[in-house]
């Protein structure tokens, strides 16, 4: 697995704010606004509107509440992957079917994980996950999960479908499959040494 050295990662930080927002901004909000707010502890609220998950998000960006990998081809930020500890992302897909087997929660999860819709199919993602288990080493290690899409064995998926990543993106980094928690959804974990 090789990381495409044409681009680089910075942490979403007040400072790279406005590199996010435009990239959100720029793909008519994903996801019609969600602005990344799924996974934390308040996910999208009772009325969610694309304004109030923007000012949630930059509210956590603030508070350094979140963390997540920005990727940059030069200065245009062009993508990004999620990644916390269960506490600070507990809204995952399938919760109750994950619960229903889990034997130890894991130290880090990994999230949502983008694109913007001009720039897949480049490796992006890969430099996306690639730069979360970077952080993850150097905050300690731990097992680390993802909940990705099967797109083996299965119809093509477009790019849209796969906000948790495709499965055959985190073999590539040596994640194994830990369970099935939807049709098409695994549990997969690394261990990360520090
Ligand atoms: C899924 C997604 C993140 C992939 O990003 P990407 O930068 O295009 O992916 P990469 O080019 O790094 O691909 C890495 C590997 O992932 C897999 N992959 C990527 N896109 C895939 C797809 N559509 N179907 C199947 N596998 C795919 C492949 O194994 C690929 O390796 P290969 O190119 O050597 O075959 C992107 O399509 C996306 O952002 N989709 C929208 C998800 C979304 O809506 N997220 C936000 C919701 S809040």
């Amino acid at each position: 697995m090789t990381v495409d050295p044409g681009y680089h990662t910075r942490l979403l930080t007040p400072e790279t704010w406005d590199d996010f927002a435009a990239l959100v901004e720029g793909n008519n909000g994903v996801w019609g606004g969600c602005w990344c707010m799924g996974f934390h502890a308040e996910g999208f609220g009772k009325a969610p509107t694309p304004e109030g998950n923007r000012a949630a998000k930059q509210a956590h960006t603030t508070a350094g509440t979140v963390h997540q990998v920005l990727v940059y081809a030069g200065d245009e930020c062009v993508g990004w992957c999620q990644f916390g500890t269960p506490t600070e992302l507990p809204n995952i897909k399938n919760r109750k079917a994950y619960e229903r087997e889990l034997d130890a929660a894991p130290a880090w999860r990994i999230g949502c994980i983008f694109t913007g819709s001009k720039h897949r199919g480049r490796g992006v993602s890969r430099a996306a996950v690639a730069a979360v288990l970077d952080e993850i080493t150097a905050a300690g290690g731990g097992v680390v999960e993802a909940y990705p899409e099967q797109v083996v064995d299965r119809p093509a998926q477009r790019g849209a479908y796969l906000h948790t990543g495709p499965e055959s993106l985190f073999e590539e980094f040596g994640f194994t499959r830990d369970r099935r928690i939807a049709k098409w959804r695994w549990v997969m974990r690394l261990r990360v040494e520090a």
